[in-house]
């Protein structure tokens, strides 16, 4: 390890001591006494590859999908049976990677979890929106889903095609949303991406509330060295720019005005997982 990486980790970890790696999670999860436990699923397979996306996913094909499926129904009894009787845990979210390329395997999945676990509020899935549709949607319901998280990026076809995606079609989108109805409908923003202005920000969040979103989060765009990305970064310094200050930020409906400088809700975590 260089000494500028044993330098910063000692900075951060306030501590001289070097990191162990024990694997001491391979034969056991030691969830037993966790208070306020929350269960994240990841479904790490994708239609086509976003080249600015950090996750984990690979592209789907359908027997190595269903061989993941297979092994993650058996981690969970594993996992879940290492304690008697059913856990308490608050909530139990599925991430991506795009989940609802399994939306038919959804209900199997929650099915062997609630065996273990007893989640009081609510289950969420992070959806593509191409998954957006009345079938796909009708089925996660079917299956106990509560809430669910819109990747949408932009409405706005100049910022889609700089992150190399579709435009989104806005018609179908409300039309699926006003007819399968859920309890959260939540909408992901990129922003900071190049010739972005705060005021075409402001127009997709209204955009999402009009959509039939009652929660928005929006993600400043983060250049991971790791992915293909050539989108261009803003710079570094720009005193007075809003989103310079501003990490993952959530809205929910009834704040009808963008803030000036922070924001009123601020996520904990910053990019999930
Ligand atoms: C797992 S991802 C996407 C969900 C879904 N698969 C989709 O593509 O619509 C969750 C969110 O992370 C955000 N995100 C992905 N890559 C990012 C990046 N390079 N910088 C900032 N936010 C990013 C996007 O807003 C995205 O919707
Ligand atoms: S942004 Fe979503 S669809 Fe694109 S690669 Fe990442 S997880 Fe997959």
């Amino acid at each position: 390890m260089g000494i500028i990486t044993n330098l910063t980790r000692m900075w951060l970890t306030r501590s001289a001591k070097p990191f162990i790696f024990k694997n001491e999670y391979d034969q056991e999860l030691p969830f037993a006494e966790c208070d306020g436990l929350g269960l994240y699923v990841h479904i790490p397979f994708c239609k086509s590859i976003c080249h600015f996306c950090p996750y984990c996913k690979v592209k789907y094909e359908k027997e190595q999908c269903d061989r993941y499926i297979d092994a993650l129904i058996r981690e969970i009894h594993l996992v879940g049976s290492q304690r008697e009787g059913r856990k308490t845990a608050t909530s139990l979210y599925f991430g991506g990677g795009t989940p609802a390329l399994v939306a038919d395997c959804l209900k199997e999945i929650i099915d062997a979890l609630q065996e273990h676990f007893i989640i009081t509020e609510g289950i969420g899935v992070e959806l593509h929106p191409d998954n957006v549709t009345p079938s796909v949607l009708r089925i996660l319901k079917n299956a106990g889903v509560t809430k669910i998280s819109i990747g949408i990026q932009s409405f706005q076809e100049k910022f889609q095609s700089i992150l190399g995606r579709e435009q989104v079609d806005m018609a179908s989108l409300q039309a699926a949303l006003s007819e399968v109805p859920f309890e959260t409908v939540s909408m992901d923003f990129i922003f900071a991406l190049p010739t972005q202005t705060f005021a075409d920000l402001k127009a997709d969040i209204d955009t999402a509330f009009l959509m039939g979103a009652n929660h928005v989060a929006i993600y400043p765009f983060i250049d991971f060295t790791f992915t293909s990305s050539n989108v261009r970064t803003m710079p570094k310094k720009k005193n007075g720019c809003f989103w310079m200050k501003s990490p993952v930020i959530a809205w929910r409906k009834d704040m009808t005005a963008v803030p000036s400088g922070h924001s009123p809700v601020k996520k904990k975590q910053s990019i999930p997982p």
